[in-house]
């Protein structure tokens, strides 16, 4: 996994919890890469889950709930280090659409070593989206963040429904996305 993402999650951290937790889950979690990423690195994915379960511990919120958080927050990010992608969308289920076909594309192609979701999108109504995740990674939470950011940087208010069908260790969610208002 692309180390903008460690880097933006390490920040996270310290921001909300402070520099002495931070230092303290880096040290529990007895990583590989000593919790140094630089944004061009590549890591292993797991360095993330081994931090979120630290911090859970830590913190005494659910890692699935932490994930949420850091979904919201690196939107934010996403959209201040990529402004091309949110150029010319003009919701969120515009720009959910263009994910896998245009923004995780390209990421690809500027990263060859990037290990990338699919989301397959599906109308259901005009209000209504299907959104299935399916990755051989646990990150549908961190999916969820990701969309729920999503419908905050439109100034959106969308109900997120989350369905695991995942039954072999991959992840497969059907996110079922409703406009409000
Ligand atoms: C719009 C700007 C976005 C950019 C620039 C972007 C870029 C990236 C990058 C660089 C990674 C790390 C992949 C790796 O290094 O292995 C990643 C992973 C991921 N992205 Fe995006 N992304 C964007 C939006 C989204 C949105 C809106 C969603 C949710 C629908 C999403 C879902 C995910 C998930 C779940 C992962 C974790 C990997 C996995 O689940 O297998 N991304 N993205």
């Amino acid at each position: 996994m692309k180390g903008i993402v460690f880097s933006e999650f390490i920040e996270l951290v310290e921001e909300k919890f402070g520099l002495e937790i931070l230092d303290t889950i880096i040290e529990e979690s007895d990583l590989p890469s000593q919790g140094a990423y630089t944004q061009i690195g590549t890591y292993d994915h797991k360095e993330l889950l081994v931090l979120l379960d630290k911090l859970s511990a830590h913190s005494g919120i659910d890692t699935a709930e932490l994930s949420r958080t850091f979904g919201e927050h690196l939107l934010k990010r996403f959209a201040e280090l990529y402004p091309q992608f949110f150029a010319d969308v003009g919701n969120c289920f515009d720009l959910l659409k263009t994910i896998d076909t245009k923004v995780h594309q390209e990421v690809q192609q500027l990263y060859p070593e990037a290990e990338l979701p699919s989301f397959d999108n599906m109308m259901v109504d005009d209000d209504t989206m299907q959104l299935i995740y399916q990755s051989s990674r646990p990150f549908s939470a961190l999916a969820y963040g990701l969309i729920s950011g999503s419908a905050s940087y439109f100034g959106e208010t969308i109900n997120i429904q989350m369905n695991d069908q995942s039954d072999d260790g991959n992840s497969f969610v059907v996110f079922t996305l409703k406009k409000r208002g």
